[in-house]
């Protein structure tokens, strides 16, 4: 893809990454049919995700000009968590997200990283298609939990676990 170029992260794009995390709050609203994921400013936790430290990057990514991308890693000696990756919503499927993704893998195995991973929600299947094809495919572990205010959320139906089904 032409014009499309991985740089770190620089205080002028402070604007932009807090779009990209609304947007990345955004895609779990939907999802979950949940306005109330993120709070009333989510685009303030990227100040708060730059605080981190365990935060290595974050990078961007431009495509003619313009942060269309962000992308980083939490390092903990030799294991390392993607965190996050979201690409502007109608700059998807263009390869930027498999794009993004290769430049962190090849980030953290250049800091000695031995485990990668990356921890999805069950229901971004879109997500989980994009890692899987970008090599994650080991599973580590699994988070089951309770829902203990019932009826708020309407779970989904069929994933299957060591023969066990599972709500998602
Ligand atoms: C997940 C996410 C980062 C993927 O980014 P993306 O830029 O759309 O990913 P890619 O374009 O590389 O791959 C996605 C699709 O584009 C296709 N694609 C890959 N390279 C392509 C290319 N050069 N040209 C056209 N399409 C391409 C892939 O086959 C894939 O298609 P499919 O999913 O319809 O089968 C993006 O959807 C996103 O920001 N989602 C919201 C935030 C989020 O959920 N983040 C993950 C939280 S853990």
């Amino acid at each position: 893809m032409r014009d499309v170029t991985i740089r770190e992260y620089r205080d002028t794009d402070l604007d932009a990454c807090r779009h990209l995390w609304r947007e990345l709050t955004q895609r779990h609203r939907d999802i979950y049919g949940d306005s109330s994921i993120g709070g009333d400013d989510p685009g303030r936790l990227f100040d708060e995700y730059l605080e981190n430290l365990a935060l290595v990057g974050p990078w961007v990514v431009e495509w003619d000009s313009a942060v269309v991308a962000l992308g980083g890693l939490l390092v903990e000696g030799s294991q390392a968590e993607v965190e996050p990756v979201v690409v502007l919503s109608r700059c998807r499927s263009h390869g930027i997200g498999t794009r993004l993704i290769e430049h962190l893998i090849e980030e953290a195995r250049r800091r000695g990283v031995r485990s990668l991973s990356v921890r999805p929600v069950a229901r971004n299947a879109e997500a989980m298609a994009c890692f899987r094809r970008a090599g994650f495919s080991f599973l580590g572990h699994v988070e089951m939990f309770q829902d203990l205010v019932r009826g708020d959320r309407k779970w989904k139906r069929g994933i299957t676990l060591h023969g066990e089904e599972y709500r998602y």
